[in-house]
């Protein structure tokens, strides 16, 4: 199928914006991505022309709009290769699908004096939900660490994993070193000794994808809104036998059977977790992103995004000072990197008027920032949109960052 970036950028509206009189080279996808013409016009379409309340009316727009959002469950289905639809829940987002997860299976099946095991290099929403919950029931986090070049130390998990662990939660790919664990060790640990396995794939479904099933995972979590689709969505996946345990989270309309004064019953799978009125457009909007990134040969962008990682980070060490934090051979794209001497902060602001947009600071991952003793990084995140010109204008207005700072 091939790659062709300048085709591919002119989809993207954002991406011909220019700031303080200079083009936008946008590096922040990993925060969030720039969506594709497609899905903005979806998003119109739906809100124009469609606009109607799911499963709840009897009237032509909302049957046509209940469609739509169960054929964007199926797309979401199909892409991520769960077993059937009833395994794919609507959130507003993986923060939103952890919390679920954390507090309705938790709440169940986690007890005083068992542990959660999670890794060192999570961000903040696959920690504190896990923290929250090991503080109601009376039980401990436990934490992987990681050596050095970011990869996590898996001789210790015989220390860490015993058979009080009920959850092992981890990322695919970390938003700060761009490390993807080896999560089939991980699973099966976890499941050795019962505990479900719950994988972050915020980054990781953006960058090379996911197949739920061939992974084995219990539970997996993504945004839209960094697969290049609306905000306030996202998914949960769950393994059928282990929803069917959980008990619900929210509860209000949609996620009912019967409701009584006196007792409620509830909907089967999905709709179970999906209380109240969904985000139905941003679904749609999710499943045309999903259209749009399958319409692209998935290999060649990868292989595209990893040849601008090499080519930054290449540039990047011949700066005097500078380091780089994240150094595993298969990294996501995402370069996280400090110039001694500088503050992320001024690099980040200098960046910003030469129209380069980064992340600063501790990108929601401080346990990360604490494992490598400094209080904030710098981060370029790569979308499959960015060019060898972007990696070029990095690392001059790096450059000229550092000669104005130093
Ligand atoms: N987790 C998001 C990031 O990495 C917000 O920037």
């Amino acid at each position: 199928m091939g790659f062709d970036v300048e085709k591919i950028r002119r989809d993207f509206p954002m991406l011909s914006q220019s700031v303080y009189g200079r083009p936008l080279v946008y590096l922040d996808s990993g925060a969030t991505a720039q969506k594709p013409q497609c899905v903005i016009d979806t998003v119109a379409r739906m809100y124009s022309a469609m606009n109607s309340n799911i499963h709840r009316g009897v009237h032509y727009f909302s049957d046509q709009m209940t469609a739509l959002y169960e054929d964007a469950r199926g797309r979401v289905c199909r892409y991520i290769g769960a077993a059937a639809r009833e395994e794919v829940i609507f959130t507003s987002g993986a923060t939103a699908s952890i919390n679920l997860v954390a507090y309705a299976w938790c709440e169940k099946f986690l007890g005083a004096g068992d542990n959660i095991v999670v890794s060192e290099i999570e961000h903040h929403s696959n920690i504190v939900p896990w923290q929250q919950a090991a503080l109601r029931k009376g039980a401990e986090l436990r934490v992987v660490p990681v050596d050095d070049a970011g990869a996590l130390r898996l001789e210790c998990l015989d220390e860490i994993i015993d058979e009080r662990t009920k959850v092992v939660a981890v990322t695919q790919a970390s938003n700060t070193l761009g490390t993807r664990p080896d999560l089939r060790v991980l699973i099966d640990a976890a499941h050795a000794v019962g505990a479900v396995a719950v994988v972050d794939g915020c980054q990781g479904v953006v960058h090379g994808g996911v197949d739920v099933a061939a992974l084995g995972c219990d539970f997996y979590c993504f945004s839209g809104h960094k697969l290049y689709a609306p905000t306030g969505i996202g998914v949960l996946y769950g393994r059928r036998e282990v929803l069917e345990q959980m008990p619900p989270f929210m509860s209000g309309g949609d996620m009912v059977d019967k409701v009584s004064f006196e007792r409620t019953t509830f909907a089967p799978l999905p709709l179970r977790f999906e209380a109240g009125t969904a985000n139905f457009v941003g679904a749609v909007g999710l499943g045309e992103a999903i259209a749009y990134l399958e319409g692209l040969d998935a290999e060649a962008v990868v292989r595209h995004e990893r040849e601008l990682v090499e080519r930054a980070t290449e540039q990047l060490l011949a700066v005097d000072g500078l380091r780089i934090y994240g150094t595993t051979p298969d990294k996501a794209p995402i370069i996280s990197f400090t110039v001694d001497g500088c503050d992320h902060y001024d690099i980040g602001m200098i960046l910003d008027k030469t129209g380069v947009a980064i992340r600063t600071g501790h990108h929601c991952a401080e346990p990360v920032m604490h494992r490598f003793g400094v209080n904030g990084m710098c981060r370029a995140s790569f979308g499959l949109y960015n060019t060898t010109a972007d990696v070029d204008a990095l690392v001059a207005g790096v450059r000229r960052a550092v000669r104005m700072l130093k």
